[in-house]
């Protein structure tokens, strides 16, 4: 607990148990309605969504695929709102109809559904619901895979990568800045690419620690069969224009968005910010594949809260780290111990042998194996607790962890328990299938310092499962929560968790726990998505009057096909659409209480 820490906005909200309603549930005293899906218009002369009617020309002009990353900016007039968000990649299984459409239309569409919007939104009388602001505000805007980016940052000066790329694709979370501009990391950019023929020899290895082809071959996305940015025989170069963060100013929709190269090029959760103890800028960001590094950045200059385009540089110059986490032995009945945050290049120096900075950002995993980062289960989203300082990371899972991946006090288990259905018996498997939660607490809470010491506060799954701990709390008291993949504070410092990719047998969700006081570690459900979807965001408005919640791949099944769909969320239609949704409590009050 922390001396002094306000005790107030308690999570007094019900309980959402697990289940498998084709539905967004939510607890008593809650209402929740949809604000926007896949297909809505977002610029001027967008048509309405007509599954059978679909066109990449209406499609770039609508709401992308499978909103992911969500975040709501204020505008002056507080009954409206900017809500921009990630469309993350697209399931041509759930979005054609089966024999409508020609591949090479597929291809379009699918190419145009991804990228990012920015859409107008208003608040509904004086509640916590939105709705999209039908009157399709000048501030609307739809970025693709062919929207033209500034390749800015000490990368840029490359051959590989160049100033100038186009398009942005795989982009799972992000964060707000300080400036009010948002984040964006590509993350599964690898599986974007196709090769006909060969690679250069050069590019090989690099290719090769990213998962991206080497030798023929053919997505099943074939976007090389419309453009040959994305045959790698072809534009080689065009794999090291991903796997950037992004930055969008979706105050400006003239803006040419920016591909920040000082962030360094790898899977990108996302990438969140917050200030160090001096003013200057940190962010944190993951590498979402099994084993890779948790980073950080921090800025040379300092945060200018009277001038806004003076911070537009700020994440081109300072320092990346990457992660060591060591442990203090099990003898004290907790996974923690100290770590470090290891320098591995300025803007203008690089830190590691035989690397210039452009190597070094280009290719950051290969240059956090050489100092000996800590190999994690699959670095999810990252945030620091705006009231204590402290910083919250989502390890997902890793099923090779005690395999693949030796296990180590921050990534302890090699075997944990599943359960196939609902009822079923937990089941032992090997891995770490539920994943955790870690808390890190910088030297003096200050994100500028390279030293903190960290604790396991949560590992993740069912309670009656021995492996599981939820911050000492008492596991009889807790929901089971399984996968956590983002992370969110509300106004009183209480930590939002959303999850995807259950394997307890129930609905994802989102769920809430207090990270200080007497209830430190209750995990409580808030709620569930509808089947097979993923919950995104989360997001907890500045007035703690609503919580967003992007609903991604609903019916999202090895076996689905629009024959046969597993979900037909949210209703409107034959088959399922992936749509931000809000909740708010009837009687107006703070959400969680
Ligand atoms: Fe796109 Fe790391 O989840
Ligand atoms: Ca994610
Ligand atoms: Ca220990
Ligand atoms: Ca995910």
């Amino acid at each position: 607990t922390f001396p002094g820490f306000p005790q107030r906005g308690e999570l007094t909200h019900g309980v959402v148990p697990p289940n498998r309603e084709d539905n967004i549930v939510v607890p008593r005293g809650y209402e929740q309605a949809v604000i926007i899906g896949w297909g809505d218009p977002v610029l001027p002369g967008a048509p309405a969504f007509d599954a059978f009617k679909q066109s990449a020309e209406a499609q770039a002009r609508q709401f992308g695929y499978n909103n992911d990353y969500t975040m709501v900016v204020p505008l002056r007039d507080d009954s409206k709102a900017l809500l921009v968000c990630n469309h993350e990649y697209t399931d041509e299984t759930l979005m054609f109809p089966a024999g409508k459409y020609s591949a090479a239309e597929i291809v379009k569409i699918g190419m145009a559904a991804h990228g990012m919007s920015v859409v107008q939104i208003e608040r509904v009388g004086r509640s916590g619901q939105w709705r999209r602001d039908k009157r399709l505000s000048r501030y609307n805007r739809r970025i693709t895979v062919n929207t033209k980016f500034e390749v800015t940052g000490p990368a840029a000066a490359d051959p590989r990568v160049g100033k100038v790329a186009y398009g942005t694709f795989g982009n799972c979370a992000g964060g707000v800045t300080p400036w009010g501009t948002i984040l964006s990391g590509e993350e599964n950019f690898n599986g974007y690419f196709d090769v006909t023929g060969t690679v250069p020899a050069e590019y090989v290895d690099s290719f090769k620690r990213y998962g991206v082809p080497t030798t023929v071959t053919k997505t099943a996305r074939l976007w090389s069969s419309v453009d040959p940015r994305f045959d790698l025989s072809k534009t080689p170069t065009e794999a090291f224009r991903a796997g950037w963060v992004v930055e969008v100013d979706p105050y400006d929709p003239t803006s040419t968005p920016k591909k920040r190269t000082m962030l360094a090029r790898l899977k990108h959760e996302g990438a969140t910010t917050t200030f160090t103890a001096d003013g200057r800028i940190a962010v944190y960001t993951g590498d979402d594949e099994r084993g890779e590094y948790v980073y950080k950045f921090v800025s040379a200059g300092k945060y200018d809260p009277d001038n806004r385009k003076a911070n537009f540089g700020l994440l081109d110059e300072g320092t990346l780290y990457v992660a060591k986490f060591t442990g203090d032995g099990a003898a004290d009945g907790l996974y923690d111990g100290t770590g470090q945050w290891i320098p591995l290049t300025s803007d203008k120096k690089s830190y590691i042998d035989g690397m210039s900075v452009a190597d070094v950002l280009i290719n950051a995993r290969a240059a956090a194996d050489k100092v000996g980062a800590t190999r994690m289960d699959r670095p999810e989203d990252i945030e620091r607790n705006p009231l204590t300082g402290r910083v919250y990371a989502a390890m997902t899972n890793n099923s090779n962890r005690g395999g693949t991946f030796p296990v180590d006090e921050a990534n302890p288990l090699a075997k944990s328990h599943v359960r196939d259905t609902l009822d079923g018996p937990l089941v032992e498997k090997s891995g770490n299938r539920n994943g955790y939660i870690l808390e890190l607490s910088e030297e003096g809470d200050d994100a500028g310092k390279t030293g903190f010491v960290w604790t396991l506060f949560l590992v993740c799954g069912d309670p009656a499962a021995q492996e599981t701990y939820f911050g000492g709390f008492d596991k009889s008291k807790v929901s089971p929560i399984s996968c956590p993949d983002n992370v969110a504070f509300d106004g009183s410092g209480n930590l939002w968790i959303s999850t995807d990719g259950n394997v307890l047998g129930s609905n994802d969700g989102i769920f809430t726990v207090p990270v200080a006081g007497p209830n430190r570690g209750q995990v409580k459900q808030f709620l569930s998505v509808p089947f097979a979807a993923e919950a995104c965001g989360p997001l907890v408005s500045d007035d703690d009057k609503t919580a967003f919640v992007a609903v991604q791949h609903p019916g999202e099944t090895d076996d689905a096909t629009f024959e046969k769909p597993t979900s037909t969320w949210p209703h409107t239609d034959k088959f399922p659409r992936p749509a931000i949704a809000c909740v708010w409590r009837r009687d107006g009050a703070r959400v969680g209480s």
